[in-house]
């Protein structure tokens, strides 16, 4: 096995990466061919530690034994059966399970295999349920500015990340956004939720009244935005969009692919922040990214609304081949013994402040011009390079992956976040060799 996984294919040209500078990859390729529990194995044989839980999704650390047998298992028993008009007994275990430990009243669960299929899952409900409730003119939907939500139509619509969007034509119509929330002249190195901001959910305010209530659907954010390099949301942000979607019948749906399963130190960032959308999508950390899979996670009132008409029809014209696929559902189920064996689910609680502490002693480290943290989730942003956006935090991330260490960059940000399995030794070490790489690179 480690024979074929220690050889560099002899041509890597036909796997055309996703997001990635394939040229520069290809030229100078990162290959990682094992990993286990805090660490990959890359090609040469080097150890290099995991900063970000793979792409934020690896929670309790790499190739549990639990996961890998359950999967194995499985496989062997029931290796697929259709989820439409059939059932197997495992997806039904699956969504009981996620639904008890969801936040009050999140009942059901409708599975997808990824974050973006269950945006746009999310999406599609959202706007249906107004619908079925005889309320089709609410079709706007409203995301706002630096939100990633996938890269399916729904979600690059309600997203805002320019490069995501500006390829791909006029998207989905009826969308509008609110502004973001970082605001680094106010709130520069905070730990945790930042002091100013919160009024900023009053834009949702300003853009409800423009369109006419009425019209609008759903409002779609990340509590904490990871992809755009953790925008932590100003105290009393949330609560506030929470209660205008409320005052004007408009759907709130929180996309949990990045906090939900414990990367904040409460099962979700509802729970964390205590504010309880209607709609929660969900991936990554339900399986522990080991098998694609994705949740998405429904209010009854919401499910509730389907279910009349005739008996024999279908409810919601929706769903995937995988929706519930077995092997995934019995990786999910092994996840969420492993996270509650091990405590994962609050454990960046634990280590918040350990963590905080850490990152943010690189204050003061050369190009640094920010520093964020909330749970197990840390951004450090360095400033740009005049005329070279992103080339020092790219430089940054080859380095430190030279000296054994994954992290993830966006933009000139450094975001991490670590499998919930880390030691606070291992949290220094990793601390330390970002300040190395800092004062290393130009
Ligand atoms: C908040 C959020 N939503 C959706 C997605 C998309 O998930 P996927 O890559 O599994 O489609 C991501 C991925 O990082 C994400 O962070």
């Amino acid at each position: 096995m480690l024979d074929r996984q220690n050889k560099r294919p002899n041509d890597l040209s036909a796997f055309w990466m996703p997001f990635t500078a394939n040229r520069q990859f290809k030229e100078t390729p990162r290959m990682l061919v094992a990993a286990k529990d805090m660490h990959f194995t890359a090609e040469d044989g080097r150890k290099i530690m995991d900063g970000t839980a793979g792409l934020w999704c690896v929670n309790a650390g790499h190739c549990r034994p639990k996961i890998t047998e359950a999967i194995q298992k499985q496989a062997a028993e029931l290796d697929y059966a259709p989820a439409f008009q059939m059932g197997h007994p495992i997806a039904f275990e699956f969504a009981n399970r996620l639904a008890a430990m969801a936040p009050e009243g999140m009942d059901h669960v409708f599975f997808t295999n990824s974050g973006s299929e269950s945006v746009d899952t999310a999406l599609k409900m959202a706007l249906a349920y107004h619908r079925v409730k005889g309320d089709g003119s609410r079709f706007r939907l409203i995301g706002r500015e630096r939100g990633y939500h996938g890269v399916n139509f729904g979600g690059i619509s309600v997203g805002g990340i320019v490069s995501n969007r500006k390829m791909f034509g006029t998207l989905l119509t009826g969308v509008d956004h609110m502004p973001h929330t970082h605001l680094p002249g106010e709130n520069a190195f905070t730990r945790g939720e930042p002091e100013h901001g919160g009024d900023l959910a009053d834009e949702l305010e300003r853009i409800v009244a423009l369109h006419d209530a009425s019209t609008v659907a759903a409002v779609i954010v990340e509590p904490v935005a990871g992809s755009t390099g953790v925008l932590i949301p100003p105290k009393g942000y949330l609560k506030r969009l929470r209660d205008i979607c409320d005052k004007h019948g408009i759907l709130l749906i929180f996309d949990e692919v990045i906090t939900g399963f414990g990367r904040l130190g409460a099962p979700f960032a509802a729970d964390y922040f205590g504010v309880v959308p209607d709609i929660m999508t969900t991936a990554k950390g339900v399986t522990n990214g080991v098998i694609p899979m994705g949740a998405v996670f429904v209010k009854k009132e919401i499910h509730d609304a389907f279910m009349n008409g005739p008996e024999h029809l279908i409810e919601f014209f929706h769903g995937y081949t995988y929706s519930g696929n077995p092997i995934a559902c019995a990786a999910g189920l092994a996840t969420l013994d492993t996270y509650q064996e091990e405590g994962l689910l609050t454990r960046a609680s634990e280590l918040a402040d350990h963590w905080a502490d850490a990152l943010h002693s690189l204050k003061g480290e050369p190009h640094v011009i920010d520093i964020r943290n909330i749970g197990l989730v840390g951004a450090v942003e360095l400033e740009s390079i005049p005329g070279e956006p992103t080339k020092r935090a790219f430089s940054a991330f080859l380095k430190a992956y030279e000296r054994g260490f994954l992290i993830r960059t966006t933009g000139d940000i450094i975001a991490l976040s670590p499998p919930l399995i880390i030691s606070r030794g291992q949290i220094d070490e990793l601390i330390d060799n970002l300040r190395d790489v800092l004062r290393m690179i130009d």
